[in-house]
């Protein structure tokens, strides 16, 4: 199997950054999510140096949704990125990891009064997803006696090819305003005295493997661009939103990178601005292609079972990594400590969840497995342990990151204990 050159096979075992997966599953137990920093800073020097190749003012702004661990956004924050926070816990996150505020965009589609308070009081820039969010953050803002600079989450229209639960900018699609009603929410917001309309601000949709769409995007919003210009709007930002798709399938999925979005996208963008006579910033705000493949799931076979088909049944489940039951995605699944063994069996790979649906693989031809065999799950950093949960009353797992030769815990473990510790007795069960 193709595998991103952090992934090695040594001695019959995975290695992730050289690190032996058998011996880290010893180590720290299972499940367990181990994640190469390495990766993530390569991740998103790429993108920086494809887009600066041809524009000069550009932000990457990791979108924290697709994971929310500190050490992973300090690791970023390292080395200057910023992020699209769609909480104020995202935004308190960035900023606990060293982000500067004008590096963050506060996106949302239904914000709470006091996200709108969290945002001006951080001083971040607020995108605006709809005309009554514009008038309770003026009225937040005056309150407070500032200024809040902002973007309209523009709606572009636009068929994706994805999976319909995460295709965001269609024409039915809950985010953003629709893009012919755009320029009248500028006038909108012109008028009000304590915003400041600054950029604006797309997304598409999520793991898109074709460049296409990110073009077609592009060219709504240099249009968009062009009418805000001549209406007087001084744009300092154009977010173009998301990032690139991976390729799940590492056979056969086109895996697409930075240089070739850049390379696509850029050309209409600089033509675009340059036509309106401005250079705003441009933003990207990918999450998956700066995570995803940077991290593996070490889950440990608890039995196998030959029923209608083979079953092998680890201790992982959708609680822990659930693309696979909500969005019938794939990962690829390798046998950490039978890692170049011949593919003589085809199992299906279960997790220990009360439901039918918690199945990690397929039908995957994969090494005779036995108990206690560990079975790498790859690309699992984005909308991993992000999404994870305690269903069934299973503690979350430790998530570990290595950097360079240097292994540590970045999340320890939950226990029972903390799955109760929040729990209340009422009054009358006392
Ligand atoms: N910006 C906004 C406003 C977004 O809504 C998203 C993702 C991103 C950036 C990052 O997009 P990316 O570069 O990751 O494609 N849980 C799903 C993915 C949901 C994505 C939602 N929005 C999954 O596991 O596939």
């Amino acid at each position: 199997m193709k595998l991103p050159h952090h992934l090695t096979i040594k001695n019959g075992h995975l290695h992730i950054n050289e690190q032996d997966c058998v011996a880290l599953a010893q180590q720290y137990g299972t499940p367990l999510y181990v994640t190469s920093e390495d990766r993530i800073v390569e991740q998103y020097q790429n993108y920086k140096r494809a887009l600066l190749a041809r524009y000069p003012k550009v932000q990457v702004l990791f979108a924290a949704k697709a994971n929310g661990n500190l050490a992973v956004l300090r690791a970023l924050a390292k080395v200057g990125a910023g992020a699209d926070v769609f909480s104020s816990g995202e935004l308190h996150l960035a900023l606990d990891a060293g982000m500067a505020p004008e590096k963050l965009l506060f996106n949302g589609s239904s914000k709470t009064p006091s996200d709108l308070q969290i945002a001006v009081e951080k001083g971040v820039k607020v995108s605006v997803d709809s005309l009554d969010e514009l008038h309770q953050l003026d009225a937040v803002a005056q309150e407070a006696g500032k200024t809040v600079k902002i973007a309209f989450r523009v709606n572009p229209a636009l068929e994706v090819p994805t999976h319909p639960k995460i295709a965001t900018g269609l024409a039915t699609s809950k985010f953003g305003i629709p893009h012919e009603e755009i320029p009248d929410a500028y006038r909108q917001a012109m008028s009000c005295k304590n915003i400041q309309p600054v950029g604006i601000h797309c997304h598409i949709g999520s793991q898109i493997l074709d460049i296409d769409p990110f073009v077609k995007a592009a060219e709504v919003m240099v249009r968009i661009a062009q009418a805000l210009t001549e209406m007087g709007v001084k744009l300092e930002f154009v977010d173009l939103g998301g990032g690139l798709g991976i390729p799940y399938h590492h056979e056969t999925d086109p895996a697409p990178t930075p240089e070739d979005y850049a390379g696509k996208v850029l050309p209409v963008f600089r033509a675009g601005v340059e036509a309106c006579g401005i250079t705003p910033e441009l933003w990207i705000e990918p999450g998956r292609s700066l995570v995803a493949d940077s991290t593996v799931l070490l889950t440990r076979v608890n039995s196998t079972k030959s029923a209608h088909k083979k079953f092998a049944n680890v201790d992982a489940g959708f609680n822990l990594l659930i693309r696979p039951v909500m969005y019938d995605a794939y990962h690829e699944v390798i046998v950490a400590n039978k890692a170049d063994a011949p593919l003589t069996t085809e199992y299906t790979v279960t997790g220990p969840i009360c439901e039918t649906g918690d199945i990690f693989a397929k039908d995957r031809r994969l090494p005779q497995i036995v108990a206690g065999d560990i079975i790498a799950v790859l690309d699992a950093g984005a909308y991993g342990f992000a999404m994870s949960s305690q269903y069934n009353c299973r503690p979350r797992c430790p998530e570990v990151l290595i950097k360079g030769s240097q292994v540590s815990l970045m999340r320890k473990g939950e226990t029972l204990g903390d799955i109760t510790a929040l729990m209340q007795r009422p009054p009358w069960q006392r």
